[in-house]
């Protein structure tokens, strides 16, 4: 296969190490990464920029005129605004949960996901990555881990920006964006039938890697 056609897919819930994974395979591969998860947080950093966040008239208003870009160090930018550090927070979590159930918030940003794909070769990561947006991808993952792995990874991740936040306060929300994920109508958080399921619990990142790499040199060999 050609190396231009090559689009990885990383579905699972928050905490799943997509995030990480999804760099190191697009390092190793020399192609890019497609964070889409940063993309539903952008949308839902501007709602609530602009306070129309529970406000689904608005929202789908909004929808019809978004416009992201990302530059060449990987920032993202809604209009002029660099919102790459902003959409990192528990608040903006829960708002991407909630507002991405929105089937026009979807409709807008799947057509960009599509287009920032290609050329490949592509590692994208999200929820609907392998079931909805690219169907068709030659090779899909689907990472998971026990619920207390990944909210501990969570709380590590926030605590070393300097957040103060419980575990337990971690672990609650996660539950319950994951609920919300797995249960929404449009394009829920799901394995891809032919999609390979990976335990990352008692895994080491470099061991997925690895793993995940074997994979995709048995496809594009
Ligand atoms: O991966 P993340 O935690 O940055 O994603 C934030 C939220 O965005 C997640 O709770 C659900 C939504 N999302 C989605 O609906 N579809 C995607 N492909 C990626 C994220």
């Amino acid at each position: 296969m050609r190396k231009e056609d090559l689009i990885i897919t990383i579905d699972g819930p928050a905490g799943s190490g997509k995030s990480t994974i999804a760099n190191q395979l697009a390092q190793r591969l020399d192609g890019r990464r497609l964070d889409t998860g940063a993309m539903y947080r952008a949308f839902a950093f501007e709602a609530v920029s602009r306070d129309i966040e529970e406000h689904p008239r608005e929202l789908i208003h909004l929808a019809a005129s978004f416009t992201l870009s990302i530059d060449a160090d990987g920032r993202l930018f809604v209009g002029e605004k660099d919102v790459t550090d902003a959409i990192r927070t528990p608040d903006i979590s829960s708002w991407a949960s909630k507002i991405s159930v929105i089937p026009e918030v979807r409709s807008a940003l799947v057509p960009i996901q599509r287009r920032l794909a290609l050329p490949g070769p592509t590692v994208t990561e999200g929820r609907d990555q392998g079931t909805v947006v690219f169907p068709d991808a030659p090779v899909k993952f689907f990472l998971t881990a026990s619920p207390e792995a990944r909210a501990r990874r969570r709380h590590e991740e926030l605590t070393a920006k300097g957040t103060v936040i419980a575990f337990e306060r971690v672990l609650a929300d996660q539950i319950e964006r994951d609920a919300r994920d797995e249960n929404r109508a449009v394009a829920p958080l799901k394995r891809a039938a032919d999609a390979i399921l990976v335990d990352t619990t008692e895994m080491t990142i470099a061991q997925v890697v690895d793993f995940l790499m074997e994979k995709i040199t048995a496809v594009i060999d």
